[in-house]
């Protein structure tokens, strides 16, 4: 049996087993008990609290706003749907790169009051302190690398990273780091394919890809993106497998001309005396 079908509850330990055994890794976000209970049904292996959550719940215009209680908030919602999947929750901009202690603090706030599995921070060498100290405390980590869109104002654009070389072996460098300071999983955004590949074969944990390629160990995406809820967002990395906000806005036209013409509610709608 694969890894996959035999893991009733997906741990760090089956995303490792899965990346031996040649598995791809599926992953995706959720913010809310509805749709977080859809994708853990559906088999998805790593369910994301993510803080994009900042954009899509939110409507912000990035994800630096996000603070703590938030991500709290998003992550007890989608702990009660899940059963199967792994629960990575994302530590917001400013609650681990103080120091190493703030990290911790941060870190156990979450597991404590989300009951999620796992924490995500973003960045390399630069933050290696506070994933040893989050680490001590037995709280798995994953790590984020490439383009990570709490630097956004350092970096002015979402576009690629690490398309020169310098930036790609800084990147490689950064995935050593991380996999050395016990790092379980390390997502790569936006980068160039090749370097995913270099990084992926590199190293002995997964890594998970959003717009770097096939040739990582799993992908992910963020779940409205996916169902075409999300319509203003459209980067060439993105598969949409439904046109949701086409039939969301079509089926409330519907429900506002029903009862417009006093077609809704009609006699079985009703309840009688
Ligand atoms: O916040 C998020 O949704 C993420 C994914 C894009 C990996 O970090």
């Amino acid at each position: 049996m694969s890894v996959y079908g035999a893991a009733r509850k997906v741990t760090t330990n089956t995303l490792q087993e899965m990346k031996r055994a040649g598995e791809k890794i599926t992953m995706l976000t959720a913010y809310d008990y509805s749709l977080a209970k859809l994708v853990d049904k559906a088999g998805v292996d790593v369910i994301l609290v993510g803080d994009s959550a900042s954009n899509v719940m939110a409507g912000q215009v990035t994800t630096v706003p996000m603070t703590l209680d938030h991500m709290i908030y998003h992550a007890q919602c989608v702990q009660r749907a899940v059963d199967r999947a792994l629960l990575v929750v994302d530590m917001p901009f400013g609650t681990y790169q103080g120091n190493s202690r703030q990290a911790l603090e941060s870190a156990i706030r979450i597991m404590k009051e989300s009951e999620g599995h796992a924490v995500k921070l973003e960045g390399g060498a630069e933050i290696v302190e506070s994933i040893q100290r989050i680490l001590t405390a037995g709280i798995p980590v994953m790590g984020h690398l490439g383009l990570t869109p709490q630097s956004i104002y350092k970096f002015g654009t979402y576009s690629v990273r690490a398309k020169d070389e310098e930036e790609a072996e800084k990147l490689i460098a950064d995935a050593k780091i991380l996999e050395e300071a016990g790092c379980f999983a390390i997502v790569l955004e936006k980068i160039p394919k090749e370097l995913a590949q270099r990084v992926t074969q590199a190293l002995s944990i997964p890594t998970i890809g959003i717009g770097a390629g096939p040739d990582v160990d799993g992908q992910v995406l963020v779940l409205h993106d996916l169902l075409g809820i999300t319509m203003d967002f459209s980067p060439r990395f993105l598969r949409r497998y439904l046109n949701l906000a086409e039939s969301i806005e079509t089926a409330i036209k519907q429900y506002c001309d029903d009862v417009r013409s006093n077609d809704f509610p009609n006699a079985e709608e009703s309840y009688s005396s």
